[in-house]
Protein backbone atom coordinates (compact mmCIF):
# COMPACT_ATOMS: atom_id res chain seq x y z
CA UNK A 1 0.00 0.00 0.00
CA UNK A 2 2.84 2.15 1.11
CA UNK A 3 5.93 2.36 -1.41
CA UNK A 4 9.25 4.19 -0.65
CA UNK A 5 11.73 3.77 -3.72
CA UNK A 6 14.84 4.88 -3.32
CA UNK A 7 14.16 7.63 -1.75
CA UNK A 8 17.02 10.72 -1.16
CA UNK A 9 17.01 14.15 1.39
CA UNK A 10 19.76 16.11 1.67
CA UNK A 11 19.57 19.28 4.04
CA UNK A 12 22.84 21.85 2.87
CA UNK A 13 25.65 19.17 2.96
CA UNK A 14 23.95 16.83 5.24
CA UNK A 15 22.73 13.31 3.33
CA UNK A 16 19.65 11.89 5.46
CA UNK A 17 17.91 9.59 3.35
CA UNK A 18 20.62 7.97 0.68
CA UNK A 19 18.22 5.84 -1.21
CA UNK A 20 15.48 4.29 1.19
CA UNK A 21 13.34 1.23 -0.27
CA UNK A 22 10.78 0.26 1.81
CA UNK A 23 7.26 -1.20 1.67
CA UNK A 24 4.48 -1.02 4.52
CA UNK A 25 1.60 -3.09 3.81
CA UNK A 26 -1.82 -2.29 4.47
CA UNK A 27 -3.54 -3.10 7.95
CA UNK A 28 -0.05 -3.70 10.00
CA UNK A 29 1.59 -1.52 12.50
CA UNK A 30 5.14 -1.01 11.46
CA UNK A 31 7.87 0.25 13.36
CA UNK A 32 10.44 2.53 12.03
CA UNK A 33 13.56 2.18 14.45
CA UNK A 34 16.81 4.15 14.25
CA UNK A 35 19.46 5.83 16.61
CA UNK A 36 18.69 9.63 17.34
CA UNK A 37 19.16 12.00 14.26
CA UNK A 38 19.63 9.00 11.66
CA UNK A 39 16.58 10.41 9.59
CA UNK A 40 13.09 8.84 11.04
CA UNK A 41 10.99 12.41 11.51
CA UNK A 42 12.28 13.17 8.03
CA UNK A 43 10.90 10.05 6.57
CA UNK A 44 7.68 10.43 8.20
CA UNK A 45 7.34 13.82 6.85
CA UNK A 46 7.91 12.24 3.17
CA UNK A 47 5.42 10.20 3.92
CA UNK A 48 2.70 12.59 4.44
CA UNK A 49 4.13 15.07 2.31
CA UNK A 50 5.14 17.38 4.33
CA UNK A 51 8.67 17.54 2.73
CA UNK A 52 9.85 17.00 -0.59
CA UNK A 53 12.67 14.78 -1.51
CA UNK A 54 15.79 15.43 -3.76
CA UNK A 55 15.33 11.76 -5.68
CA UNK A 56 12.66 8.96 -5.44
CA UNK A 57 9.00 8.82 -4.73
CA UNK A 58 6.68 7.56 -1.89
CA UNK A 59 4.06 5.39 -3.35
CA UNK A 60 0.61 5.80 -1.99
CA UNK A 61 -1.89 3.28 -3.54
CA UNK A 62 0.22 3.58 -6.78
CA UNK A 63 0.23 7.23 -7.11
CA UNK A 64 3.57 9.11 -6.15
CA UNK A 65 2.65 11.49 -3.57
CA UNK A 66 6.21 13.31 -3.69
CA UNK A 67 5.15 14.60 -7.48
CA UNK A 68 1.93 16.03 -6.23
CA UNK A 69 1.05 20.05 -5.98
CA UNK A 70 -0.20 21.34 -2.64
CA UNK A 71 -3.80 21.02 -3.94
CA UNK A 72 -3.86 17.45 -4.85
CA UNK A 73 -1.68 16.30 -1.73
CA UNK A 74 -5.21 17.42 0.37
CA UNK A 75 -6.62 13.95 -0.73
CA UNK A 76 -3.67 12.19 -0.17
CA UNK A 77 -3.64 13.74 3.38
CA UNK A 78 -7.47 13.08 4.26
CA UNK A 79 -6.56 9.44 4.40
CA UNK A 80 -3.23 10.16 6.65
CA UNK A 81 -3.17 11.25 10.42
CA UNK A 82 0.20 12.09 12.31
CA UNK A 83 0.57 12.13 16.02
CA UNK A 84 3.40 14.43 16.25
CA UNK A 85 6.10 14.42 18.84
CA UNK A 86 5.37 16.10 21.66
CA UNK A 87 1.90 16.13 21.53
CA UNK A 88 1.88 19.34 19.58
CA UNK A 89 -1.40 20.83 20.85
CA UNK A 90 -2.72 23.79 20.85
CA UNK A 91 -2.51 25.77 23.93
CA UNK A 92 -4.58 28.78 23.55
CA UNK A 93 -7.57 26.20 22.37
CA UNK A 94 -9.39 23.61 24.92
CA UNK A 95 -9.18 19.69 24.12
CA UNK A 96 -12.74 19.71 22.41
CA UNK A 97 -11.01 22.68 19.58
CA UNK A 98 -7.84 20.76 19.53
CA UNK A 99 -9.50 17.26 18.89
CA UNK A 100 -12.02 18.75 16.14
CA UNK A 101 -9.58 21.51 14.37
CA UNK A 102 -10.16 19.44 11.41
CA UNK A 103 -13.26 18.49 11.14
CA UNK A 104 -14.03 22.25 11.62
CA UNK A 105 -11.61 23.12 8.45
CA UNK A 106 -12.29 20.39 6.28
CA UNK A 107 -15.73 18.35 6.81
CA UNK A 108 -19.47 20.25 6.55
CA UNK A 109 -20.07 18.44 10.32
CA UNK A 110 -22.39 21.20 11.90
CA UNK A 111 -21.23 22.07 15.86
CA UNK A 112 -23.26 19.37 17.11
CA UNK A 113 -21.59 16.47 14.95
CA UNK A 114 -18.14 17.89 15.70
CA UNK A 115 -18.79 17.82 19.20
CA UNK A 116 -20.28 14.06 19.83
CA UNK A 117 -17.36 13.11 17.24
CA UNK A 118 -14.92 14.85 19.37
CA UNK A 119 -16.37 13.06 22.41
CA UNK A 120 -16.64 9.66 20.77
CA UNK A 121 -12.92 9.71 19.48
CA UNK A 122 -11.72 11.25 23.16
CA UNK A 123 -13.80 7.60 24.45
CA UNK A 124 -11.82 5.70 22.15
CA UNK A 125 -8.30 7.00 23.91
CA UNK A 126 -9.84 6.35 27.11
CA UNK A 127 -10.25 10.50 28.10
CA UNK A 128 -13.64 11.42 29.63
CA UNK A 129 -15.37 14.65 30.27
CA UNK A 130 -11.68 17.05 29.35
CA UNK A 131 -13.53 18.49 26.38
CA UNK A 132 -13.57 22.16 28.41
CA UNK A 133 -9.97 21.99 29.87
CA UNK A 134 -6.97 23.48 28.26
CA UNK A 135 -4.00 21.39 27.21
CA UNK A 136 -1.61 22.79 29.84
CA UNK A 137 -4.31 21.22 32.54
CA UNK A 138 -3.62 17.61 31.63
CA UNK A 139 -0.29 15.32 32.07
CA UNK A 140 1.60 14.19 29.59
CA UNK A 141 0.54 11.14 28.83
CA UNK A 142 -2.98 12.73 28.52
CA UNK A 143 -2.02 15.23 26.41
CA UNK A 144 -0.50 12.14 24.27
CA UNK A 145 -3.58 10.67 23.91
CA UNK A 146 -5.32 13.57 23.10
CA UNK A 147 -3.08 13.82 20.13
CA UNK A 148 -4.05 10.20 18.98
CA UNK A 149 -8.03 11.17 19.27
CA UNK A 150 -7.13 14.31 17.13
CA UNK A 151 -5.43 12.40 14.58
CA UNK A 152 -8.29 9.55 14.79
CA UNK A 153 -11.07 12.10 14.36
CA UNK A 154 -10.91 12.62 10.27
CA UNK A 155 -10.99 8.78 9.97
CA UNK A 156 -7.92 8.26 8.72
CA UNK A 157 -6.77 5.06 6.71
CA UNK A 158 -3.08 5.69 7.96
CA UNK A 159 -1.68 6.37 11.45
CA UNK A 160 1.59 7.80 11.77
CA UNK A 161 3.10 8.16 15.20
CA UNK A 162 6.78 10.21 15.82
CA UNK A 163 7.78 8.95 19.10
CA UNK A 164 4.76 8.35 20.54
CA UNK A 165 6.54 7.26 24.29
CA UNK A 166 8.97 9.54 24.47
CA UNK A 167 9.51 11.46 27.39
CA UNK A 168 6.54 9.54 29.17
CA UNK A 169 7.92 6.95 32.61
CA UNK A 170 7.21 3.57 31.65
CA UNK A 171 3.81 2.80 32.53
CA UNK A 172 2.62 5.42 31.00
CA UNK A 173 4.60 4.79 27.94
CA UNK A 174 3.28 1.04 27.97
CA UNK A 175 -0.32 2.28 28.28
CA UNK A 176 0.12 3.90 25.11
CA UNK A 177 1.71 1.11 23.55
CA UNK A 178 -1.26 -0.73 24.47
CA UNK A 179 -3.96 2.25 23.23
CA UNK A 180 -1.48 2.15 19.80
CA UNK A 181 -2.93 -1.68 19.28
CA UNK A 182 -6.02 -1.29 20.49
CA UNK A 183 -6.86 1.18 18.16
CA UNK A 184 -4.89 -0.91 15.47
CA UNK A 185 -8.01 -3.73 16.08
CA UNK A 186 -10.70 -1.39 16.41
CA UNK A 187 -10.28 1.10 13.19
CA UNK A 188 -8.20 -1.60 11.06
CA UNK A 189 -5.91 0.91 9.72
CA UNK A 190 -2.47 1.13 9.05
CA UNK A 191 0.05 2.00 11.48
CA UNK A 192 3.56 3.14 11.10
CA UNK A 193 5.37 4.05 14.31
CA UNK A 194 8.57 6.11 14.40
CA UNK A 195 10.43 5.17 17.94
CA UNK A 196 13.93 4.37 19.34
CA UNK A 197 12.19 2.17 21.84
CA UNK A 198 12.39 -1.68 21.81
CA UNK A 199 9.97 -2.27 24.45
CA UNK A 200 7.40 -0.18 22.34
CA UNK A 201 8.62 -2.16 19.35
CA UNK A 202 8.19 -5.39 21.09
CA UNK A 203 4.21 -4.82 22.30
CA UNK A 204 2.97 -3.03 18.71
CA UNK A 205 5.23 -3.75 15.85
CA UNK A 206 3.96 -6.68 13.35
CA UNK A 207 7.40 -5.39 11.41
CA UNK A 208 10.06 -3.72 11.83
CA UNK A 209 12.42 -1.66 9.69
CA UNK A 210 15.77 -0.31 11.06
CA UNK A 211 16.77 3.13 9.50
CA UNK A 212 20.64 3.15 9.41
CA UNK A 213 23.10 5.64 7.56
CA UNK A 214 20.25 6.50 5.12
CA UNK A 215 19.09 3.52 4.11
CA UNK A 216 16.73 0.44 5.25
CA UNK A 217 19.27 -1.94 6.78
CA UNK A 218 16.68 -4.20 8.17
CA UNK A 219 13.57 -4.95 6.91
CA UNK A 220 10.93 -7.87 8.64
CA UNK A 221 9.41 -9.07 11.47
CA UNK A 222 9.25 -9.00 15.22
CA UNK A 223 10.70 -12.35 15.33
CA UNK A 224 13.24 -12.21 12.64
CA UNK A 225 14.95 -9.12 14.09
CA UNK A 226 15.55 -10.85 17.24
CA UNK A 227 17.05 -13.74 14.98
CA UNK A 228 19.19 -11.31 13.31
CA UNK A 229 22.90 -11.57 13.79
CA UNK A 230 23.46 -8.18 12.11
CA UNK A 231 25.82 -6.67 14.13
CA UNK A 232 25.16 -3.52 13.40
CA UNK A 233 21.63 -4.54 14.38
CA UNK A 234 22.17 -5.89 17.29
CA UNK A 235 24.42 -3.07 18.70
CA UNK A 236 21.30 -0.91 17.87
CA UNK A 237 18.75 -3.29 19.51
CA UNK A 238 21.04 -3.93 22.80
CA UNK A 239 22.47 -0.98 23.24
CA UNK A 240 19.16 1.14 23.49
CA UNK A 241 18.29 -1.73 26.02
CA UNK A 242 21.41 -0.72 28.26
CA UNK A 243 21.01 2.83 28.16
CA UNK A 244 17.09 2.77 29.21
CA UNK A 245 18.78 -0.12 31.79
CA UNK A 246 21.28 2.65 33.11
CA UNK A 247 18.55 4.99 33.03
CA UNK A 248 16.49 2.87 34.98
N1 LIG B 1 14.23 20.97 8.34
C1 LIG B 1 15.51 20.56 8.50
N2 LIG B 1 16.53 21.33 8.08
C2 LIG B 1 17.81 20.91 8.20
N3 LIG B 1 18.17 19.75 8.73
C3 LIG B 1 17.20 18.93 9.15
C4 LIG B 1 15.81 19.29 9.06
N4 LIG B 1 15.07 18.28 9.57
C5 LIG B 1 15.95 17.34 9.96
N5 LIG B 1 17.22 17.72 9.71
C6 LIG B 1 18.43 16.92 9.99
O1 LIG B 1 18.21 15.62 9.48
C7 LIG B 1 18.78 14.64 10.32
C8 LIG B 1 17.73 13.62 10.71
O2 LIG B 1 16.77 14.24 11.53
P1 LIG B 1 15.49 13.49 12.10
O3 LIG B 1 14.73 12.87 11.00
O4 LIG B 1 14.77 14.48 12.93
O5 LIG B 1 16.13 12.36 13.00
P2 LIG B 1 15.40 11.30 13.95
O6 LIG B 1 15.78 9.95 13.44
O7 LIG B 1 15.97 11.53 15.31
O8 LIG B 1 13.93 11.57 13.88
C9 LIG B 1 19.39 15.39 11.50
O9 LIG B 1 20.76 15.54 11.25
C10 LIG B 1 18.68 16.72 11.47
O10 LIG B 1 19.48 17.73 11.98
MG1 LIG C 1 12.57 12.25 15.25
Amino acid sequence: MIEIKQLFKRFEGNEVLRGVDLTIGKGHTTAIIGSSGSGKSVLLKHIIGLLKPEAGCVFLDGVCVTDLNYEQLKDVRKKMAMVFQGAALFDSMTIAENVGIGLYSHTRMSREQIARRVTECLDWVGLHKIEKLSPAELSGGMQKRVAIARAIAMEPEILLYDEPTTGLDPIRANSINDLIVHLQNKLDVTSIVVTHDMNSVERIADFVAFLHNGRIRFEGTVQELRESEDVILRNFVEGVDEVETLAA
